[in-house]
């Protein structure tokens, strides 16, 4: 089973990793089988699972339910599972949310956010919670926000962005996750912490792993799909398809193939 230290590994020797969402133990296996490093038992299961309009309505008791059944699908990847919207806002709630998905089977979690975070990552990390800090664009914050945008369009907000990423890596943030920013944020960041494996989704093909949510990469996502998103179902056929697709998506992200420049930002900062 791949490990936290596997990861830093893969960085420092330039081996790229593939990240999926998944949220139930056949998808788990067939992700084992087609050797997909790590799982994110996202929150993104409102809208694919729930056929919520947001994140935002999804619970603990939720992600316990989805990790303990990946969990049980799969014994090659590292999972990190997403404490939902408002239930890591104190030290107390953060303590208990974590304990609760970590007891279901995850090995890291996964808190939106910035700088602010940096008291309740130290906290996580000292009581053994290893925390990956999602950044860029973080869907909980949506309405803040004013909608799915990319982030980090400038030198200063990109600068923020950075300042952000120190503080909680300072605090003991293992990985950051980077979502909706130009590519050569993605590039700087990655680069600045050589001890600290950076997964982006939009964020170009420089970072040290791709996440993709497996509904979009199945060309199972009706309606408006993200730039960042390639369909790798298109190019299959036959009853392996899914299996097939989970393959070729792991080879692009080793070879850097995925994302090609139309999936990602190139802003001129
Ligand atoms: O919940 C999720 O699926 C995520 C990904 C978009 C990274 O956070």
């Amino acid at each position: 089973m791949i490990s936290l230290s596997d990861l830093r590994k893969f960085k420092a020797e330039g081996r790229k990793f593939s990240c999926l969402t998944c949220y139930d133990a056949s998808m788990a296996k067939a992700m084992e089988i087609a050797e997909i490093d790590t799982i994110l038992i996202g929150d993104s299961l409102g809208m694919c699972i729930q056929g919520r309009d947001s994140t935002l309505p999804v619970t603990v008791e939720d992600m316990i339910y989805h990790t303990a059944a990946v969990r049980r699908g799969n014994n090659h990847a590292f999972i990190f599972t997403d404490l939902p919207f408002m239930s890591y806002a104190t030290l107390n709630d953060a303590l208990a949310s974590a304990k609760s998905v970590m007891q279901a089977g995850a090995h890291m979690v996964k808190l939106e956010g910035g700088a602010w975070l940096s008291e309740t990552v130290s906290t996580l990390t000292r009581n053994g919670i290893p925390v990956c800090v999602h950044l860029g664009l973080t869907p909980q914050s949506v309405h803040v926000f004013g909608g799915y945008k990319v982030q980090a369009r400038t030198r200063e907000t990109a600068d923020q962005l950075i300042a952000d990423c120190k503080a909680v890596v300072d605090a003991g943030a293992a990985v950051l996750l980077l979502e909706c920013v130009p590519a050569q944020v993605g590039k700087e960041i990655s680069e600045l912490f050589p001890n600290t494996p950076v997964i982006g989704i939009g964020a170009g093909v420089d970072t040290d792993g791709q996440v993709l949510v497996v509904q979009d990469m199945l060309g199972l996502t009706f309606g408006r799909v993200a730039k960042f998103v390639r369909n790798f179902m298109k190019e299959q056929s036959g009853e392996t398809a899914i299996l097939d697709a989970f393959k070729a998506y792991h080879v692009a992200v080793m070879e850097q193939s995925f994302p090609a420049k139309e999936h990602t930002f190139q802003i001129e900062l």
